[in-house]
């Protein structure tokens, strides 16, 4: 499997993702990117099809979790749109997992890839802990989930790549670990479990999903080449 990174594209709307998105026009390569809720809430579908017709694989960060008929039904939905990687709550259990992954497969049994959000790498253990009451240890906790994503026939789970290691330990090296998180250097914001890309490498991340270190960069283009040849060792 192939490593790669992928660019959250958390803008407010359509020319802000736009511009950010023109930058990378005359590059050979265009960005595996990300669409999450804000941007998707603000322009709808249809800014999905715009980004695909740029060129580029998308993963589109819905974060399903609600009762299994209507994330299948949702799924079903969203399949229609072409992208290439979507993703649920893995504490929507087994049947939820199991619901979202049949309502994305289309006729011909093809469906994107799918994964599970497990803890979000903004929650460190003292919140697990105090606020959502679980008392496990974070990576017990991911690797449970991870596995129960495995048992549903997803593809992989979204974590920190902390937990990497942990998620292959538990669901196998073809299991992925998509790993948000991302920092050049320690920071000062909301992400709480963050790595370097060549560290997430070394950890075994498959994909690395970096946001601001990309989008807030002076220099952008120059910030991706540099997260790709850290983690993939090419330019
Ligand atoms: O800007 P930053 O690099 O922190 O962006 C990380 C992206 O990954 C955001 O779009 C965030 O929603 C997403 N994400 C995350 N942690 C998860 C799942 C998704 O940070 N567990």
């Amino acid at each position: 499997m192939a490593k790669d990174v992928i660019v959250a594209c958390d803008f407010a709307g359509q020319s802000a993702v736009e511009e950010f998105l023109d930058l990378f026009e005359r590059q050979e390569t265009k960005p595996f990117v990300k669409i999450g809720m804000e941007l998707f809430y603000a322009s709808g579908p249809q800014i999905v099809r715009q980004i695909k017709d740029r060129g580029h694989r998308i993963f589109l960060d819905l974060k399903l979790h609600d009762i299994p008929n209507t994330v299948r039904r949702t799924m079903a939905v969203l399949s229609e749109l072409g992208v290439d990687m979507c993703n649920v709550h893995a504490a929507g259990t087994i049947e939820m997992m199991n619901a979202a992954r049949e309502g994305l497969t289309c006729a011909e049994g093809t469906r994107p890839i799918l994964i599970a959000v497990t803890q979000l790498t903004s929650t460190d253990e003292v919140r697990m802990r105090d606020e959502l009451l679980i008392n496990e240890p974070l990576e017990r906790v991911v690797a449970a989930y991870a596995a129960n994503a495995r048992e549903s026939g997803l593809d992989g789970v979204v974590c920190s790549p902390l937990e990497a290691a942990g998620v292959h330990e538990a669901c196998g090296a073809e299991f992925l670990a998509v790993t948000p998180g991302i920092r050049f250097a320690e920071g000062d914001d909301d992400q709480r479990r963050v790595m370097t890309p060549r560290a997430a490498r070394e950890a075994g991340s498959d994909y690395i999903v970096v946001g601001r270190p990309i989008t807030q960069a002076k220099d952008p283009v120059a910030a991706y080449k540099e997260c790709l040849s850290d983690f993939c060792g090419e330019n």
